[in-house]
Formats: structure tokens, sequence, C-alpha cells
């Protein structure tokens, strides 16, 4: 009979089967033809952007590629079999579904699991070769009593300053105690702490953070720490902080080709762009109030174009009147506020408006482009809540790799 928890674990998977469909560049072009709304994912940019990881590593560190949420909205399937393609030495994740649906679809690199560790998980994390990170006593405790599990590694969390997940320099005399009480310390891979502003170029916090960190280390014995992977940097760390590499590193946004700092560097290149179609054209005349609240009024004769693509896709109800999307190689701005399922754009500067043509909301229209970072911006948010939000729902297409 199916239990509770089958069930919770078939609809969690649910969520995770994202549609995706893999093209070449010549079928892309035919499907731009086709109006519909979509999400392009090309693996050409993905692998340069993972080379340009490699190229730019300061020791022989590893790289654990985060592919969390649904690879930061890219499709966690297509991304990570890339990367396992090119040898990427882990992917982390943070659920257990994620890397379960990893498994299910016959990705083999190393996993770990970055969430949080709960009694029913011991299962799977033994089923499918996952292995867990963790930061507090009470997960360290479930997993080491697990006596089916004890081939299993881990990775111990430390909290240098972030003040989320991960354990206090005080405590890892305990913390070590227990494990050396259940002769588990081989069992530790590794060892890793998150920063918490390694994006912000005038700050000195990540400096101080890794400074916590090594004293935290130096609470382990030496044999530990010289046999452990040690893992500490973001993308903004990793290019900020070459001596902080240690033996490995965990990108993330900048594998999506998004530069984590306000100042844009023009060796990432972005994967994902985004595009919809005009479902509408109509021209109202003067003082025609748009959409929702009545927030934009048009001031003359305005041409306007319904997008039929709106906040239950993911697109942010903030970019009503400060965004713009690309339609015919102009820059056309969004008009009223989003709605649920549209949103208008003015297209009086348009010299032709077709229904059924393509517009881009994140991506290249010939010299224009709008990255991700563009919209977070105009939407008073970061690149990863644009990216990760973009619904299940919308069809993936992922271009393949022809590098
Ligand atoms: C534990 C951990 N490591 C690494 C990353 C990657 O960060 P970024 O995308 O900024 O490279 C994240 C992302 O949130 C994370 O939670």
């Amino acid at each position: 009979m199916m239990t509770l928890l089958d069930k919770y674990k078939i609809s969690n998977n649910f969520v995770l089967m994202i549609n995706f469909t893999t093209i070449d560049e010549h079928e892309l072009t035919a499907l731009s033809r086709q109006p519909s709304n979509r999400i392009i994912v090309r693996m050409s940019p993905l692998k340069r952007n993972f080379q340009t990881i490699q190229r730019n590593l300061h020791t022989e560190a590893k790289i654990i590629g985060m592919v969390k949420a649904n690879a930061y909205g890219h499709g966690i399937v297509p991304v990570s079999s890339l990367l396992s393609s090119l040898h990427i030495d882990y992917l982390g994740v943070f659920t257990m579904e994620e890397g379960v649906h990893l498994r299910e679809h016959s990705i083999q690199t190393p996993i770990l699991i970055f969430g949080s560790l709960l009694r029913h998980h011991m299962e799977s994390l033994g089923r499918f070769s996952l292995v867990p990170v963790i930061g507090s006593m009470k997960e360290l405790q479930i997993f080491l009593e697990e006596e089916s599990l004890t081939w299993l590694p881990f990775h111990l969390k430390i909290d240098s300053g972030m003040g989320r997940i991960g354990f206090l320099c005080s405590e890892l005399p305990q913390v070590l105690h227990y494990i050396q009480s259940k002769n588990a310390q081989d069992r530790i891979q590794g060892i890793c702490t998150h920063y918490a502003d390694a994006s912000n170029p005038a700050s000195n916090y990540t400096q101080w953070q890794t400074e916590s960190f090594e004293h935290s280390l130096g609470e382990l014995p030496s044999r530990i720490r010289q046999k452990s992977v040690i893992h500490t940097c973001n993308s903004a760390a990793f290019l900020r902080f070459p001596q902080y590499h240690y033996n490995a590193i965990r990108p993330g946004l900048i594998m999506y080709g998004i530069c984590p700092f306000s100042k844009d560097q023009p060796n990432w290149h972005p994967v994902l762009s985004l595009t919809s179609y005009i479902s509408v054209v109509r021209t109202l005349p003067k003082g025609s109030y748009i959409s929702y609240n009545r927030t934009f009024q048009t001031t003359c004769p305005t041409t306007i174009a319904i997008i039929p693509i709106g906040y239950a896709d993911g697109i942010p109800l903030s970019l009503s009147n400060r965004g713009w999307v690309l339609y015919r190689q102009t820059k056309c701005p969004i008009i009223g506020n989003v709605c649920m399922n549209q949103f208008t754009i003015d297209v009086s500067a348009c010299k032709e408006v077709h229904l059924g043509d393509e517009v881009t909301l994140i991506g290249k229209e010939g010299c224009l482009e709008i990255t991700a970072a563009d919209v977070a911006r105009w939407s008073n948010t970061i690149p990863y809540e644009i990216l990760c939000n973009l619904s299940t729902a919308l069809p993936r297409f992922i271009v393949k790799d022809t590098d």
C-alpha cells in the first residue's frame, strides 16, 4: 500500500519533473516563428563559463557546481548532464528530492546535499549515494546513528559569520568528541563555510569570515584537515579571493553567465533566454488607462501590444511601469501593472507590429540585450530571484552544445 511518505515523494518529484526538449540552433530558428512562451537554455555558453572557471582556479581545486533550485531555473537535469559530461567533481543541491531526481536521471557525479537532514532521508541517502553537508548536532546524530550508512562520508558546515546554519567554532570540540565516539572521523570528507557578503567589494567581511573559518579549522586535528575537501567560495568570493579557493569552490551564478557584481564583467555568457510573443495589438487614444489600478495613462495616441506572460509565470509585478522588452530590435517599455498571465508594452516606436511575433524578456536581439541582472535591477531584486522564480510550467528548450 502507498504510504503518505511515498505520496509525498511522488508529488515532490512531480514538481521537479520539468518539461524540457533538446534542440539544435536550426530548430530554434524554426521555433522562434511559433508564438509561445519559452525558456531557451544554451549549453555552449554554460560550457564556456565552466571552462573559464576551470582556467581561473588558483590551485588544483575541485569544482562543486551549484545546481540547486532547478539549476537556478535553468533545468536541473540538462545542466547537470552537461556539467557531468565535463567531469565536474561534485554537484550541489539543496533538497534530498533534487539529489534523487538527478540519480533517477542517470547522473553519477558525486552529489552534496546542502539542505537540512531529516530521519526519513536516511534511506534515500544510502540508496542514491548522496553526501550530506551537516551543520547541526541534531542532524549529525541522526546521520551517525544510522547503522546502515557507516560507509557514507559527510561534510561539516561551519558558521563563520553567515548566522544561518553550521557549527560555531565553540561547538567544535563537542562535535569532534561525538564524531570520535561514533568512530566516524574518517568519514569526514569535507569542511566548508558560506560567505554572507562576498559580492560587496566595499566590505572586508569575507576576510573576517575566512579568519574565523581558519580558527575553526584549527580546532580540528591536522589529519582531518589535510585529507578533507575544504570549500568556502561562491561565485563572488571565487572571483575576488583566489587565495581562498582552498581545494574546492562552489560556483553558482557565474556558471549561468551572470556576474555577481554590479559592474558587469564580459567573460560570463548568459545561458538562459526568455521569450514570449505579441498576442494582441491595439491603438488607444490619449488619456487611456492601462491595466489594474490605473497606474499608467497614455499621454498621446499609443499603440500597445499584449504579451501573454505574467506573474504566474515568474514575471515580477514590480516590473510594472519599470521593465522593458526587446521587439524588432527596439527596447519597448512595460506600461501599466503586470497581471497574472499578461502585461502590456508600448510599441508606438516600432515601424511594424505583427501578431504572433516573438518578443525577448531576457536575452539578445541583434545588438541589444536584456540580462537577468537588468530585470533584477528594474524590479529591485537580485538575478537569483528572477531566474529561480521562472515557472517550472514554462517549456524549456535546451540548445545542444555546438562548440
Ligand atoms: C552553500 C552555497 N554555496 C554556494 C552557492 C553559490 O552561490 P553563487 O550563486 O553566488 O555562486 C550557494 C548559493 O546560494 C550556496 O547556498
